[in-house]
């Protein structure tokens, strides 16, 4: 796959948007054919999912999750929604910090992720302020001005209208409220990239077979990588959609990165 700049990644989201396709993975596949496909991915992975993060990403993952926690500055009574929130490694965490007053809504498209999470932080006697609700990232079931901190950890990239949830998210976000994405991102430098193309493309989707009998997903897993937004791109993104303050923070070299915005 040839390297892609800002203005590349730019034009083929709008020529996508004009003929009605967009992408899953490297494919170009019409709009309206891209939520199935992605939930037969995680229909697919869901019961393999948790121990799958951890050997893929050697445990890494709870440290990014960690940061975006620390960097939401969620407080005792906040109302958070963990947005695309799959099995709910935020949600739990979330969940101690808002307390009996707070509220947190692990919010995700995929039944089987859902009941995945469900079962994982009840298990965990995860119950007093917890809700799940099955929801389309872009069009959110919630009244404006609802939430006082909104998450998308590693769930941006799988949308079909990546702006149309930009948009809905803000929308129910209250006025000082902010938004965290965490997600794959653009490596900062070339030889780092080329490593992590190599295990991308040829450890992965092997993994992927062994463990979760399902190597299809996890070669979608990282051609969906390759094509979400850059940091730069996604920072325009969400800018575009009415959000202040934007910035962003490499993590891992930019394998991830957490953008922050505000709404005011
Ligand atoms: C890679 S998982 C991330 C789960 C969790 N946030 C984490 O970090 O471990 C991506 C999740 O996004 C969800 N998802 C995909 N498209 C979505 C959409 N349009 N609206 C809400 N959730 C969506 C999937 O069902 C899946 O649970």
């Amino acid at each position: 796959m040839s390297e892609q700049t800002n203005a590349d990644q730019s034009a083929t989201e709008n020529q996508h948007n004009q003929d009605n396709t967009t992408h899953f993975g490297y494919k170009t596949v019409e709009s309206s054919e891209k939520a199935s496909m992605v939930a037969d991915v995680f229909h697919s992975v869901a019961k393999q999912y948790d121990i799958m993060n951890d050997l893929m990403s050697f445990g890494i993952h709870r440290l990014w999750k960690r940061f975006t926690i620390d960097a939401s500055g969620v407080r005792p009574g906040n109302k958070v929604l963990d947005l695309a929130g799959g099995t709910g490694d935020l949600t739990a965490k979330f969940s101690q910090l808002v307390g009996r007053d707070g509220k947190v809504i692990l919010a995700d498209i995929n039944s089987s992720m859902l009941n995945v999470g469900r079962d994982k932080l009840r298990d965990r006697g995860l119950v007093q302020n917890i809700e799940y609700v099955q929801a389309n990232a872009e069009a959110l079931p919630f009244e404006e001005n609802t939430f006082d901190v909104v998450t998308i950890a590693f769930g941006l990239r799988n949308v079909t209208d990546k702006d149309k949830a930009l948009r809905s998210i803000y929308s129910v976000l209250k006025p000082g409220g902010r938004l965290l994405v965490l997600e794959f991102s653009k490596p900062e430098h070339e030889l780092l990239n080329k490593a992590y193309d190599f295990y991308s493309f040829n450890i992965l989707p092997k993994m992927g077979d062994l463990v979760a009998k399902d190597g299809d997903s996890y070669q979608y897993l990282a051609e969906s990588i390759r094509m979400h937004p850059d940091q730069e791109t996604l920072k325009d993104m969400m800018n575009n959609a009415g959000f202040e303050q934007t910035n962003y923070k490499n993590l891992t070299g930019g394998i991830v990165a957490l953008h922050k915005g505000y709404k005011f």
